[in-house]
């Protein structure tokens, strides 16, 4: 019977899950009115043969659960023990901070030195149609010069990323009267092999200024004092070659050199096409420049980077740097 009443105590406290639970366990058997308890009690009720028999056993029985109890009693009890503690002398954790991208500081640097000279600031789509990256500027389906640049399609849709900023060109003078001084620095596609001066995305900046006597000599002028400002350096080499975009006339390319460095192509520039201005409503009384710049170009120049791929790597220890 003793047995019994051992086994059934020894499942209800392996079973208690929590100290209220344990203590009911100990009052229901083990209390002052608790059913082994009350067994011990009837010992001296016993012949001294059969207390000495029961007895042992039921204090033996006792000490077990009462040692069964206690030891539940700290496995359940260290749950509720905080497992943290605070060394109050510990040094602190050192907080590890972001930094910008060293294209993001390009290309606030660019803005700010822009908007020194007048010049606003814009941000246009990246997806854009066919009519603002190619036939508003001059570039008629089927024009040969659509070739110059490698386009990202957008299947199904008449859409495609843009090759460059020059459609914001269109957009702001479709909605804004001259005279105007803008910039656009934004994000550009082309369906291009990679290189070290070459990326299928980068950033360019475009510019555009209008007025009405606003000549190649502003343009000369407005670019000077950018790269004098944002090189700091005067170590820095400019010029200006004739080329073709089919969006300016005449049109030029400009190329910068750092110290004994190679010449890198920067931009693409010129005076604003009539076709362009007339396509945004302009009337020929308005004439103006316009440009579109590579940002990673000008970063490399400046930070003396040699890979353009450096910039999407993700990598630490490149972009710890800035
Ligand atoms: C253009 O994109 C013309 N829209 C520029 C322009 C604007 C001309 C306004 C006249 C008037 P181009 O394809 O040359 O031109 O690109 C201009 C600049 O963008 C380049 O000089 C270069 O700095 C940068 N660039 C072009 N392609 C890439 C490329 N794949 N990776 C990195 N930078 C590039």
């Amino acid at each position: 019977m003793l047995d019994q009443l051992k086994n059934k105590v020894v499942e209800e406290i392996s079973q208690a899950k929590d100290l209220n639970k344990l203590e009911e366990v100990f009052r229901t058997y083990l209390g002052r009115k608790g059913e082994l308890t009350k067994v011990l009690r009837s010992l001296k009720d016993m012949s001294a043969k059969e207390r000495k028999k029961k007895g042992q056993l039921a204090n033996q029985i006792k000490n077990e659960l009462d040692q069964l109890i206690e030891d539940k009693k700290k496995g359940l009890g260290s749950d509720l023990k905080p497992k943290e503690w605070i060394d109050v002398t510990a040094p602190g954790t050192k907080v590890s901070r972001g930094y910008l991208h060293p294209l993001t500081l390009v290309q606030r640097e660019i803005e700010e030195i822009f908007q020194s000279m007048g010049f606003s600031v814009l941000d246009g789509p990246e997806v854009e149609t066919a009519y603002y990256n190619f036939d508003a500027l001059n570039v008629p389906k089927d024009h040969p010069a659509r070739d110059m640049w490698d386009t990202f399609w957008l299947k199904g849709l008449d859409l495609l990323l843009r090759t460059h900023t020059s459609p914001m060109q269109a957009r702001y003078m479709e909605k804004n009267n001259p005279p105007l001084r803008v910039i656009v620095p934004g994000r550009c596609f082309r369906h291009e092999a990679t290189d070290a001066t070459h990326g299928f995305q980068f950033y360019q900046f475009e510019g555009l200024m209008v007025g009405e006597d606003v000549s190649a000599a502003n343009f000369k002028a407005i670019i000077e004092e950018f790269f004098k400002k944002f090189f700091s350096s005067s170590d820095i080499q400019i010029r200006l070659r004739p080329s073709y975009f089919p969006f300016v006339e005449p049109g030029f390319e400009v190329d910068v050199k750092r110290g004994k460095g190679k010449w890198l192509e920067i931009m693409g520039a010129g005076m604003v096409h009539p076709n362009v201005f007339e396509a945004s409503g302009y009337t020929k009384k308005w004439q103006g420049f316009a440009f579109g710049a590579g940002l990673e170009r000008l970063a490399m120049i400046k930070y003396q980077i040699d890979d353009i791929r450096l910039f999407f790597s993700s990598d630490l220890r490149f972009l710890k740097q800035f």
